[in-house]
């Protein structure tokens, strides 16, 4: 598969009811975006696509919470996520949107055709109704207990704790998301799509796929569950008002299920990009090209949808004999990145916004943290310590080292020029010999969506380079034997270089500028991956104006890892908080509490959980300053609780209010504690 020339890559489109966090990045944008430079790098034909999912109950809900209409909440997401992704440097070949009149015909042509050809059938079954707001509750319109594992805020169509995907109908206690009152049952009709009698093509298709390209075994593993549970119809219609309306009598009031013309997205994205370039009919040389390999990146809670759902929505189209267009080759799906010993959310508000992020510090030490950490095989945390250490001791020190040293040392002896080589000693050989391992090494990794290790591969370089440097010492070879500090200079700008074209797609604008500093012409990120080894800089050639590549990060500019449950995503330190009134402050319920017990949260090492007695009542709270206290002493202690905030859950513990706590200059948690003894239970004002 490795020889294919025309890749078509697609990254999940996210929903525009919220910004998009760190942890949408490392589950699927930053590793597609890898990939596809790459790729374009490996000199094959990349289409890179998609987009902002703009239907379903997702957009909906944040419409109800703010009181605007739906298409406010994805004007402003729309706009405001591509622009995140734009500075964080993701190339994306086009970016559209479903609520486009090209997406909703593409979506209804899939529908239509599928009804003509008798595929689709029409069902009545009973769904949740609020007769309150008077309306169906599909989907994500109701919450309540989930069946599998207890979870109480189980969401109508999967469970966040435990991954099952649900209907509303399966729920426990259901309770409606509009009036929060519980729903009642009525009949309605929808259009069934009949995922069993495909499942028998869709092993087949996932077991080749897996022999051909080598899938995830975590991707295995929940295509596997869902076969064994067996796959049944699925409605693609909905009771709702916002989405694609669909062209049948008796439809009038629903439109497609989100999903069914979510996945489509990534057809019509790429039918606009095909407009747009002037070429309206390009887009078939991708999806309907029998050379193309299809990749599609995704994190981990929409795979059914990318391995089962939309392939079996192709395999119906095709069946039809007009089109054939291509099924996924790879389903790459991290895992989740966590923040604080919680997944980020966007609908809890959970995480660190991508904007947000990009304001205070530049794409590159991100993009480079989020992928020596990316959450390949299992979850992964964000810690700003982490970011701050990747930062420094790599990039800055390590890379950026070795590229200024080299560079200082070109101006100082060599007149800002490359010097010739003379003959070649051991340290030489041994350097150039990694030099040469490195591309098809890394290209390896790469090319298995192994990110983590291709990066690792290239940095061993950089590593390798910089002590090359050392043992080398130039800067006694420039008195005593110049033809040897002449030979290391040289060598070392080749790794300047190489280093620009290999990292360039992990960190793409700090290699563009290494590309200047050497003022090679064109840009590195048109260099050939698979000559990136060669000795390509003629000796005289005239090198740029060397800079800092990577400042520091002081302590100062971090926050702490460690802090009390979330409730919204904290402001940026800096920030001028926003100015609340008194009556704003008065919803928070403060009060005295006193710790009765504490120990520690299994498998965590931020966590503790604490049975605090507020006045009459005892209460469980987690709190993540298990790197700044020790459970015994806590014990009798007096602390502050926000008793008023909703309950979360942090790796599977409950925790019913937030304990008060500072943060001292070093970064070191300080629980807030009355100044004398008072009674628990005493409001705090
Ligand atoms: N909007 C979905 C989410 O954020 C992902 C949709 S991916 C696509 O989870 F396949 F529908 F495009
Ligand atoms: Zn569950």
């Amino acid at each position: 598969m490795s020889n294919t020339r025309r890749i078509l890559i697609t990254a999940a489109l996210p929903y525009a009811n919220a910004p998009v966090h760190l942890g949408h990045l490392a589950g699927a944008y930053l590793p597609a975006d890898i990939y596809a430079r790459f790729q374009r790098l490996r000199g094959r034909d990349v289409l890179f696509i998609c987009g902002s999912d703009e239907h379903g109950v997702a957009i909906t809900l944040a419409a109800d919470a703010e009181k605007v209409p739906p298409g406010v909440i994805v004007d402003r997401y729309h706009t405001m996520n591509m622009e995140a992704f734009r500075k964080f440097g993701v190339t994306f070949d086009n970016y559209s949107r479903t609520s486009i009149p090209l997406h909703h015909e593409t979506a209804v042509e899939f529908l239509m055709e599928f009804q003509r050809r008798g595929i689709l059938s029409e069902k009545s079954e009973k769904q949740l109704y609020d007769e309150k707001a008077n309306m169906f509750l599909p989907d994500r319109y109701v919450e309540g207990t989930c069946p599998v594992c207890g979870n109480t805020d189980a969401r109508g169509d999967q469970c966040e704790q435990c991954g099952t995907f649900l209907d509303p109908m399966q729920l426990l206690n259901p309770r409606s998301k509009i009036t929060g009152d519980s729903p009642v049952v009525r009949e309605t009709t929808h259009l069934y799509f009949p995922l069993g009698n495909y499942q028998a093509r869709l092993e087949e298709y996932v077991r080749k796929s897996d022999a051909a390209d080598g899938w995830k075994e975590n991707v295995l593993q929940y295509c596997r569950g869902w076969f064994k549970e067996g796959l049944k119809d699925r409605a693609v219609t909905r009771d709702l008002k916002w989405g694609v309306k669909i062209p049948l009598p008796g439809y009038e009031n629903k439109v497609i299920y989100v999903w069914f013309d979510a996945v489509l997205g990534y057809i019509s994205s790429t039918k606009e990009w095909a407009r747009l370039a002037g070429r309206p009919d390009a887009w078939k040389e991708y999806w309907l090209g029998p050379d193309t390999k299809y990749v599609a990146f995704i994190g981990k809670d929409n795979v059914v949808f990318h391995t089962i759902v939309f392939p079996a929505m192709l395999m119906a189209w095709n069946d039809g004999g007009r089109e054939r267009y291509v099924l996924p080759a790879n389903v790459p799906a991290n895992e989740f990145l966590n923040y604080k010993g919680q997944k980020f959310s966007k609908s809890r508000g959970w995480g660190i916004g991508v904007g947000d992020f990009l304001q205070r510090y530049p794409a590159d030490p991100l993009r480079y943290s989020l992928a020596a950490g990316l959450p390949e095989y299992r979850d992964s945390d964000f810690t700003w310590r982490d970011f701050q250490a990747k930062n420094n001791n790599e990039l800055a020190d390590i890379l950026g080292n070795f590229i200024n040293r080299t560079l200082a040392f070109a101006v100082r002896a060599f007149d800002n020029a490359v010097p010739p080589r003379g003959p070649l000693g051991d340290l030489d050989r041994g350097v150039l010999s990694l030099l040469e391992r490195t591309p098809p090494a890394a290209a390896e990794f790469y090319e298995h969506y192994r990110f983590r290790d291709g990066l690792m591969e290239v940095m061993n370089l950089a590593r390798g380079a910089n002590k090359y440097f050392n043992d080398s010492e130039p800067w006694k070879t420039v008195k005593s034997d110049p033809v040897r500090c002449a030979t290391t200079i040289s060598i070392s700008l080749q790794i300047a270089r190489s280093l620009a074209i290999l990292m360039s797609p992990v960190i793409p604008g700090s290699c563009e500028r290494i590309w200047r500093m050497l003022d090679i012409p064109g840009e590195a990120a048109r260099g050939l991956w698979d000559t990136a080894g060669e000795d390509a800089l003629r000796p005289g050639h005239r090198l740029g104006t060397a800079g800092i590549l990577f400042t520091k990060i002081e302590d100062s500019m971090i926050e702490p890892d460690s802090t009390v449950p979330p409730g919204e995503v904290a402001p940026p330190p800096g920030a001028a908080p926003e100015k609340i009134t008194i009556d704003d402050f008065r919803k928070a319920d403060l009060r005295v509490g006193k710790v009765l017990r504490c120990e520690p949260v299994a498998k965590s090492e931020k966590l503790l959980k604490l049975q605090v007695e507020i006045g009459t009542e005892q209460r469980q709270i987690i709190a993540g300053i298990a790197r700044h206290y020790r459970s015994e002493d806590l014990v009798g202690k007096l602390v502050v609780v926000v008793c008023n905030l909703r309950p979360a859950t942090l790796m599977k513990e409950e925790s019913h209010g937030m304990v008060l706590a500072a943060s001292d200059a070093a970064g070191k948690l300080v629980l807030v504690t009355p100044e004398s003894a008072v009674e628990s239970g005493a409001s705090v004002k």
